[in-house]
């Protein structure tokens, strides 16, 4: 039996068809009796994303080893736009952190809802680094806040200081300019193969920040991390990081130690609206341009 292992209930099976609409791979067909099958040779391209089991009405699908009876009823009981809005307005980069734990409890839920977060193809395989309590995240900071310094002490005009630019100076007088103080850290690291590497670390951390903002868990996405980590190797053993996986993004979170009293204004994105044109054949040169200016820089 294949790990797919996609079983129907014919007794609850309503014959409706909606898992095989709503099968993403188009590999679920109904046979005479309008039961959903799928084809040995299709079951490879099965992504396990468990729609047919969600979609269907009667619960009869059971695919990946699991149960229907076993998945949370959706019920419609979801927070209002406003709510939803408003979390969003709010959110902001914290950088001034409690230097304490967070409880156990708001932890586990935090890990607990990243596996809700989608990835190309549903490729299941992004790697995790959470440092859970802050002694550990201070030797972290010790090590690469040190190993920085040797770097930008040099006074060389190195890609490295450059980067810090700026923060140079302050960086060298001791401030946090990397880790800004946080308790807690997690890197989000991705098979070099993903379909869309570059993108589910993204998504992941995007949902954990405004999953974090609701349980009143500050967070700062956190570029420095990230070219620290690419900069020095054995911080990535420190992270356990395997082989064949690169670091996607880097997020710091923990209780803020500042409370925001309003909202920014930030100002809008231009944005345009997109008309029905006629479909206009590039020359060779307008094509080079579109590859060159979108694909390739
Ligand atoms: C991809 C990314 C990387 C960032 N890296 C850092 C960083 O290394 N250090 C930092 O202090 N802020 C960092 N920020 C925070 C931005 O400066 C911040 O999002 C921006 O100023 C807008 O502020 P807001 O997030 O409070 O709305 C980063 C933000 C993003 C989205």
């Amino acid at each position: 039996m294949s790990d797919i292992n996609f079983i129907v209930n014919k007794e609850k099976c309503i014959h409706c068809g909606l898992c095989e609409k709503d099968c993403g791979s188009s590999i679920i067909e109904l046979n005479e009796e309008r039961i959903p099958q799928i084809k040995k040779d299709d079951e490879k391209y099965c992504m396990k994303c468990q729609h047919c089991l969600a979609i269907c009405p009667a619960g009869a699908i059971s695919v990946c080893g699991k149960n229907p009876e076993d998945s949370d009823i959706c019920d419609n009981n979801l927070p209002t736009d406003e709510q939803v809005l408003s979390l969003i307005q709010h959110r902001k980069s914290i950088r001034s952190y409690r230097h304490e734990n967070l409880d156990k409890a708001t932890l586990y839920k935090l890990k607990d809802m990243l596996k809700y977060s989608p990835t190309g193809c549903n490729n299941h395989t992004l790697h995790i680094s959470i440092v859970e309590d802050v002694e550990t995240m201070d030797k972290f900071r010790d090590v690469a806040n040190g190993t920085i310094n040797k770097f930008l002490s040099l006074n060389i005009s190195a890609p490295i200081t450059k980067k810090f630019g700026k923060y140079r100076q302050k960086f060298l007088d001791g401030e946090d300019i990397i880790f800004r103080g946080a308790p807690h850290m997690i890197v989000v690291s991705v098979p070099v193969s993903a379909p869309c590497a570059p993108v589910d670390p993204i998504i992941l951390l995007s949902y954990f920040e405004l999953y974090a903002q609701s349980l009143g868990v500050g967070t700062l996405w956190c570029g420095f991390a990230e070219i620290a980590l690419k900069l020095i190797p054995e911080l990535c053993e420190y992270l356990d990081i395997p082989d064949g996986y690169k670091i996607g993004y880097v997020m710091l979170f923990g209780k803020s130690d500042l409370k925001y009293q309003r909202a920014t204004q930030p100002e809008d994105y231009d944005m345009l609206q997109v008309q029905p044109k006629y479909y206009y054949k590039l020359n060779l040169w307008e094509k080079f341009k579109r590859y060159f200016w979108n694909s390739l820089r």
